[in-house]
């Protein structure tokens, strides 16, 4: 095995030399942001590659969550899972909007659909619901209760870039989608994300929230910020989409070499996708059970001193972070299966450079405690 250390994921670059006549570009023609000519072309590049029909582009996915609430004048409290990553539920309470969490499924770590109900209150206006590494959520069931309820349903669909469930893009559903392409995502822009808009409305209206709440020269009609994705960003996000499908492939690759080498590994179950008919790879997560001969955080600290560093996503859950345990929803009795997955999970390393001679060590690595 190599002595260099192997992280969980490294983020993708195409070809610096390619990368030159963008950067020319914008030196030229002066633009550097407010929705320029590269983020018009990376708008219409990402609904075609996406298969959606409105985006509006973002500095990060953060950003992006905050205002896709205040778009869809989301208050009160909204239903969400405790198990993602943190800026979830942020959104939320930079908004004054009370999180109610709701526990996972056991198989898909998404959000529980028939647990949504019980959780609804006269202050619940929507739902928070994340596709958990890239799998999607029970979306069909999601919309019949925001029906019945009258509730908003918004995605956090940071880690669902490309992914495709059986009625095309996933990102279709729900009434806004939101998107990161932070550096450790499967598309990067070094820092960057978007919100999938069902209509041209909705994106004019995100748009002006992105601009400081600007509607034309003078005029000024929300308390806006400043969320706009920069020439420099949108460039390389040109460049990146040319090889998104090569990345994809590889990254590919190497889930099928973990799912084949871990499978007879007793303790050590891989999460299976949720039904997408295309999926993404974004992450590696497996539980480590008890009947596995080290516990979790044993086999972590084992991988690290051999230089593989696997991340321990989701854990601990948002609700156990002090701003969120004193909500009645972060009782550990009300979440379970939750607790239980961060207490099992291991994401191990997965991006396109990664040389199968690493993975191949990690998987021994893990089989050599069977
Ligand atoms: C599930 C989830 N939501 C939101 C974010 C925030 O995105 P960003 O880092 O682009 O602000 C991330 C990752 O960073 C994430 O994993």
């Amino acid at each position: 095995m190599s002595k260099t250390t192997t992280f969980v994921t490294q983020p993708s670059l195409p070809p610096l030399e390619e990368f030159i006549p963008y950067l020319e570009k914008i030196w030229e023609n002066k633009v550097l942001t407010n929705c320029g000519p590269f983020h018009q072309q990376l708008e219409e590049a990402l609904c075609r590659y996406l298969g959606v029909e409105h985006i509006a582009l973002f500095t990060n996915g953060t950003i992006a969550l905050v205002t896709a609430l205040q778009s869809l004048r989301v208050t009160g409290e909204v239903i969400t899972t405790p198990y993602s990553f943190v800026a979830t539920s942020h959104s939320l309470l930079w908004n004054g909007i009370k999180p109610v969490f709701v526990d996972i499924e056991p198989d898909t770590l998404n959000i529980d659909s028939q647990k949504i109900e019980a959780a609804i209150t006269p202050q619940t206006t929507a739902i928070l619901a994340v596709h958990c590494y890239g799998h999607p959520c029970n979306v069909d069931a999601i919309q019949k209760i925001a029906d019945t309820y009258n509730l908003k349903v918004i995605y956090d669909a940071a880690h669902a870039f490309g992914v495709k469930c059986h009625c095309g893009s996933v990102l279709n559903h729900g009434d806004l989608s939101v998107l990161s392409f932070h550096a450790t995502k499967v598309f990067n822009t070094f820092e960057g994300g978007a919100i999938i808009c069902p209509d041209a409305e909705s994106k004019a209206r995100i748009d002006q929230l992105k601009n400081f709440g600007h509607a034309g020269e003078i005029n000024v009609v929300a308390p806006g910020i400043n969320g706009k994705l920069s020439e420099f960003n949108a460039a390389l996000g040109l460049l990146q989409l040319e090889y998104i499908d090569e990345a994809i492939a590889k990254r590919k690759t190497i889930d099928e070499t973990y799912r084949r080498r871990l499978s007879e590994v007793t303790g050590i179950q891989c999460l299976q996708d949720s039904g997408e008919l295309v999926a993404n790879y974004a992450y590696f997560p497996v539980l480590v059970d008890d009947s596995y001969a080290l516990s979790r955080d044993a086999l972590y600290d084992h991988l690290k001193t051999k230089g593989i560093h696997p991340r321990r996503y989701f854990y601990p859950l948002i609700s156990e972070f002090p701003m969120y345990r004193g909500l009645p929803s972060s009782n550990p009795e009300r979440l379970p299966l939750a607790l239980n997955a961060a207490s099992q999970v291991l994401c191990l390393p997965i991006y396109p450079d990664l040389s199968m001679d690493t993975v191949e060590t990690t998987c021994r690595l893990i089989a050599g405690f069977r």
